[in-house]
């Protein structure tokens, strides 16, 4: 397994691996059985498979954890070598962004509500990132967790919208044995957090299944009935509980004959927690 810290190097590697099918996996380390899930599909789904781990300060607002964002380097790479990944690219800020940069790229619409209204700046600062790596990388197909589902929808606006040969594959959700899904960030939780952080995952499964029997119908109900579930849980303060039209991210009154999305965010003290479930329509 090469570890590469410069982009000079990785576009050496990148350009003798012709005639095979590139695989790539961007992420921000600290990796979880989640990230795994996505490394080992690109692993059986392509020939040469980077994964790049890099906690990219763009995409991070001013009062956000960008400096405490958890690392472990050495952990991270240990994990890749189990699994067989072929390169790591571990750019430092200043390999990325070597001096101040003034361009963006801004992927419209499906940014504007869920995450993209509540951390203004974040997806500017993942599209610009991912547009950067996929340059450096060249991958046929990047794997990105459905975990993030705005994410999958901004790069696969965005790999459409500007002609990237690159086919973004979206992968499950991998959860804990309790359902919260797995995340870097879920090790800030103190133990009487991460108990009460169940109720994400287990509102949503509720609200799904009562969807399914028609027993609620509108958006406002679904809304209503996480919001209440969610703080039944003194420790969770909501950011939002949004109920929308999927893959567009529209609202929506009644539900009819279309796939929609429940997506929370759920602030436990400091700590930001995401998680969704589509519901499709059958
Ligand atoms: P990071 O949060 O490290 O996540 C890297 C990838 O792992 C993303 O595609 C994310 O959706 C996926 N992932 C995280 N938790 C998951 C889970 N429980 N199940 C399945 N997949 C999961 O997302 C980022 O980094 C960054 O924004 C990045 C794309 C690297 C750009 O900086």
């Amino acid at each position: 397994m090469k570890i590469i810290k410069s982009v000079a190097d990785l576009r050496h590697e990148r350009m003798k691996q012709t005639h095979k099918t590139i695989g790539f996996v961007p992420t921000m380390g600290y990796l979880h059985e989640g990230h795994i899930s996505l490394l080992e599909k690109a692993k059986m789904e392509c020939d040469w498979v980077v994964l790049s781990i890099f906690v990219n300060p763009l995409q991070f607002g001013p009062n956000e954890d960008f400096t405490l964002y958890p690392r472990d380097e050495a952990r991270d790479l240990a994990i890749a070598k189990k699994i067989g990944i072929d390169l790591v690219f571990v750019p430092g800020v200043e390999e990325m962004y070597p001096e101040e940069s003034l361009t963006r790229v801004n992927v419209r619409q499906v940014t504007e509500r869920l995450c993209g209204a509540k951390r203004p700046g974040h997806f500017d600062g993942v599209a610009t990132v991912v547009t950067k790596l996929f340059h450096m990388v060249q991958p046929d197909r990047a794997y990105f967790g459905m975990k993030d589902v705005q994410q999958v929808a901004v790069i696969t606006q965005m790999v459409k919208d500007l002609h990237f040969p690159t086919t973004i594959v979206p992968c499950p959700t991998i959860r804990e044995a309790d359902g919260l899904a797995k995340s870097s960030r879920n090790v800030y939780l103190n133990q009487v957090e991460r108990v009460q952080a169940t109720i994400l995952h287990q509102s949503l499964t509720e609200v799904e299944q009562r969807v399914q029997t028609g027993a609620l119908q509108t958006a406002s109900e679904m809304v209503t009935y996480v919001t209440e579930k969610i703080k039944s849980q003194p420790l969770a303060h909501i950011d939002y509980v949004e109920a929308l039209t999927y893959p567009r991210f529209e609202t929506f009154d009644q539900w009819e004959q279309e796939d929609i999305l429940l997506a929370v965010a759920v602030f436990f003290g400091r700590t930001r927690l995401i998680d969704n479930h589509l519901i499709r329509f059958k």
